[in-house]
């Protein structure tokens, strides 16, 4: 007999028969992928119902990203990227990187000596095509190109796909996902307008590398947070985050 009574969970009452299903694969699969999360995110696949949210008392999406780095001036930009995904740990599966050769001459002219190493990313080689996301059988959810420069724009909008960012960008976009573009030039041309106009027809989000000033940022980092979080609201990340209006 079902009860209806509030103390008694809908995770009570599913329990018992998921216990009853499934218990040695599962531990299994929690052991051999890394803890609780690969089991919630397996039951989830397998339940009509949010296991997820069963788990973990409240939903969580998450999320397969990639990020693309390009050789646009602004590599704190997609520096402060790189330090608020590692500590959005919590929000996501999977984080595949890939740095075309002026993104990473570029860090090494802003920022200084790249030591990528720290972070809990997967790093690929700009022309390794056999990333799991140049394909869409792999359903990444997420691109991010932060930032991007008007040449990877220019190449994303024309589907050339010579590389593994802009091929990447190619399936996010076929497969109808989410792909978010942080431009970075100034002036722009009628090419790099009508190029932006026609990946955001396609179905991307340019998210201009424009920080706002309105919450006195103190540091540089801060400055660029006000451009990257906003990638990150985008992107579904559950963020803390200056708010306007918020007390
Ligand atoms: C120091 C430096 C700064 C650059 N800044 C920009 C920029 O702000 N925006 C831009 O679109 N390209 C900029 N470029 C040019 C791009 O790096 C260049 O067009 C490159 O071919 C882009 O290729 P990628 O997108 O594969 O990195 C800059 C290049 C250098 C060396």
């Amino acid at each position: 007999m079902t009860s209806t009574h509030p103390s008694v969970s809908l995770r009570s009452l599913c329990e018992p028969l998921w216990n009853k299903k499934v218990p040695q694969r599962l531990t299994e699969r929690t052991e051999a992928h890394g803890g609780i999360r690969a089991a919630e995110k397996w039951r989830y696949k397998k339940s009509p119902i949010s296991f997820t949210f069963l788990q973990t008392g409240g939903y969580r999406s998450m999320k397969k990203i990639v990020v693309a780095v390009t050789g646009s001036s602004g590599s704190i930009y997609a520096k402060v990227l790189f330090d608020k995904l590692a500590d959005l740990r919590a929000q996501w599966d999977a984080v595949g990187v890939v740095l075309s050769d002026n993104a990473r001459i570029n860090w090494e002219l802003e920022i200084g000596p790249m030591d990528l190493g720290a972070y809990p990313f997967d790093f690929y080689e700009k022309n390794d095509f056999y990333a799991p996301f140049a394909s869409g059988s792999a359903q990444y959810d997420t691109m991010l190109v932060c930032p991007c420069s008007m040449g990877t724009l220019a190449r994303i909008a024309t589907g050339l796909s010579n590389d593994l960012a802009t091929r990447a960008a190619d399936v996010i976009l076929k497969e109808r996902r989410r792909l978010i573009l942080v431009p970075r030039d100034t002036p722009l041309s009628l090419i790099h307008i009508n190029n932006m106009k026609t990946v955001t027809e396609a179905g991307g989000i340019i998210c201009p590398a424009s920080p706002s000033f309105y919450s006195r940022p103190k540091t540089l980092e801060d400055v660029a947070a006000t451009v990257v979080d906003r990638v990150l609201d985008l992107a579904g990340f559950s963020l803390k985050s200056y708010r306007w209006g918020e007390k």
